[in-house]
C-alpha cells in the first residue's frame, strides 16, 4: 500500500520536475491518464502561446502529448536525454561534462539502449579464453601518455557512426582489425575494414543491427575475411537487415580467401579480402593492457554502459548515478569499444587520475571527436574485464587482384 503511494508521489514529482524544465506550463499538463469524460472542447490547448486543437499531438522530448479536454496528456516514458541528469553531472565535480545531444533527444531510454549499443554479453567461450601476455620485456618503461595515432600515423582509424544500428559488435571488431592489419603489415594495408560486411554477411550472428557477439565477429574475420569500408560502405537504409549480404569470399591459396564479387559500390575497385588470426584475450591487468596496445596496437574492450554515458562530452568518464534512484531511469548493457591509448590528468577534485583513451562508434560529434576517456586501473564500467585482440594475417603471396 505504502509502496504504491510512494510510486504515486514519485511520478507526481517526476511530472512536476519535468514540467518545470519544459516549455509546457504546469496548468497545461495533464498528470494522469485521460478520462473518458467528453467536454464541449472547442478550446484546445496552449503551448508557447500557440493554440492547438483538441486531439493535437506534440512531442515533449521522448513523450507524445495529446491535447485532450484542454489539457496536454503526456506518456511517461523515461527519456534517453534527461535534463536533470545533465545538470547534476555538470554542476558536480565528477571529472567530466555532459551534453544534450540532438541525435539522442526524443529517444526513450529503452530505445537508446536497444539501438545504440549492440554487443551481447560475453559468453563462457570468450570468458574462458586463455590470456596472452605481450612479449615486450617487463622492464620496458611505459610512457605516461600514449596515443596510437601518434605512434602509427595514418595506420589507425577514427570512429564511425553506427546510428540506430545496434552493432557495436561489428564496428569495434572491424576497427581493431583494420588498425592491427595496418600496424602488422607496417603500413602496407591501411584500409579501414567494413563493419557493414560483418553486419550483412556474418550469418552466424544473424542479428545484424539487433546486436551480435564479438566471438562470431572474430570468427568471421578469421574464416571469411572482410573487404574494406570503401568497398562495402555503410548502408543508408534505416533497415539495414533488409539487405542481403553483398560480398562473398572463397578459399584461395594457402588459407587465404578471395572475393567472388565486385564491391557493392562503383567507386571502389579493390575487393581485397582481409583476414585475422584467431582472436586472443589480453590480461585484465592494466599494465598488460598498456603493453599490448603499445606493442601490437589498439585492443577491443567490452564495457558496461550506464544511462549517463550517452551524455559524455569531455573529461574522464566515471559512472555518475542520477540524484533520483528510481530504477525506471537506470539501465545497464554491454557495448564494445576500441582502446587506443592512455594518459594521466588532473581530474575530479583536482586529483591526478589515470585514464584510457577509447574510440566509440557514435560518430565524431559525440564525446571528444568520437573518442572518450575513462578511468584506468579501477575496472570502471568493466572496461578492463574483457580485452580482445588479434593479429593481422598477412601472407607473402598477397597480391592485389
Ligand atoms: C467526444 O467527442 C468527439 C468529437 O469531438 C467524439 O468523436 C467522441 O465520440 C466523443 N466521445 C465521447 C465518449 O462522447
Ligand atoms: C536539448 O536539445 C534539443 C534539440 O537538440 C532541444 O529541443 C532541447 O530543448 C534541449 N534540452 C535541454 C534541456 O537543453
Ligand atoms: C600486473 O602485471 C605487472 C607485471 O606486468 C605486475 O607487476 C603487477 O603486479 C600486476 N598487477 C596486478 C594487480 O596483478
Ligand atoms: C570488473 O568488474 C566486474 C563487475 O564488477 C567483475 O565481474 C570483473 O571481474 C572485474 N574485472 C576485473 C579485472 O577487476
Amino acid at each position: 500500500m505504502w509502496t504504491g503511494y510512494k510510486i504515486l508521489i514519485f511520478s507526481y514529482l517526476a511530472t512536476e520536475i519535468w514540467t518545470e524544465g519544459s516549455s509546457l506550463s504546469g496548468r497545461d499538463v495533464g498528470l494522469g491518464a485521460a478520462s473518458s469524460r467528453n467536454h464541449s472542447s472547442s478550446e484546445g490547448c496552449l503551448r508557447d502561446g500557440q493554440h492547438f486543437k483538441e486531439g493535437s499531438v506534440i512531442k515533449e522530448n521522448c513523450n507524445p502529448c495529446t491535447c485532450s479536454q484542454q489539457q496536454w496528456r503526456c506518456s511517461q516514458h523515461a527519456c534517453l536525454v534527461r535534463p536533470e541528469l545533465l545538470e547534476h553531472i555538470n554542476n558536480g565535480d565528477f571529472g567530466w561534462t555532459a551534453q544534450n545531444y540532438s541525435q539522442f533527444w526524443g529517444m526513450t531510454l529503452q530505445e537508446g539502449f536497444t539501438h545504440r549499443l549492440g554487443t551481447l554479453p560475453p559468453g563462457p567461450t570468450l570468458l574462458s579464453m586463455n590470456e596472452v601476455t605481450a612479449s615486450l620485456p617487463t622492464h620496458t618503461d611505459l610512457p605516461e601518455i600514449f596515443i596510437s595515432s601518434y605512434k602509427w600515423p595514418g595506420w589507425t582509424h577514427g570512429p564511425l557512426d553506427q546510428k540506430n544500428c545496434a552493432a557495436s559488435w561489428a564496428f569495434s571488431t572491424a576497427s581493431v582489425a583494420a588498425d592491427r592489419i595496418a600496424i602488422h603489415s607496417k603500413g602496407q594495408y591501411t584500409a579501414n575494414l567494413s563493419p557493414q560486411n560483418l553486419i550483412s554477411c556474418c550469418a552466424k550472428s544473424r542479428l545484424g543491427c539487433h546486436g551480435g557477439s564479438i566471438d562470431r565477429a572474430w570468427w568471421f574475420l578469421r574464416k571469411r575475411g572482410l573487404v574494406s569500408h570503401a568497398c562495402y560502405p555503410l548502408l543508408r537504409d534505416p533497415r539495414p537487415d533488409a539487405h542481403a549480404c553483398a560480398m562473398e569470399s572463397r578459399a584461395a591459396a594457402r588459407g587465404r580467401r578471395q572475393a567472388t564479387r565486385p564491391c557493392p559500390n562503383s567507386l571502389e575497385k579493390s575487393n581485397r579480402i582481409f583476414q585475422c588470426s584467431p582472436a586472443y584475450r589480453v590480461s585484465s591487468n592494466e599494465t598488460e593492457i598498456m603493453r599490448e596496445i603499445m606493442q601490437n596496437g589498439p585492443v577491443q574492450a567490452i564495457m558496461q554502459v550506464h544511462e549517463d554515458f550517452f551524455h559524455y562530452k569531455t573529461g574522464i568518464y566515471r559512472h555518475v548515478a542520477g540524484s533520483r534512484e528510481e530504477s525506471k531511469y537506470r539501465k545497464l548493457r554491454s557495448h564494445a569499444v576500441k582502446l587506443t591509448g592512455w594518459g594521466t590528468l588532473r581530474g575530479a577534485q583536482g586529483k591526478k587520475e589515470k585514464f584510457w583513451i577509447a574510440a566509440n562508434s557514435w560518430g565524431k560529434s559525440w564525446g571528444e571527436n568520437g573518442y572518450f576517456r575513462i578511468l584506468r586501473g579501477v575496472n570502471e564500467s568493466d572496461i578492463e574485464k574483457l580485452i580482445i585482440a588479434a593479429w593481422g594475417q598477412l601472407a607473402r603471396s598477397d597480391q592485389e587482384p
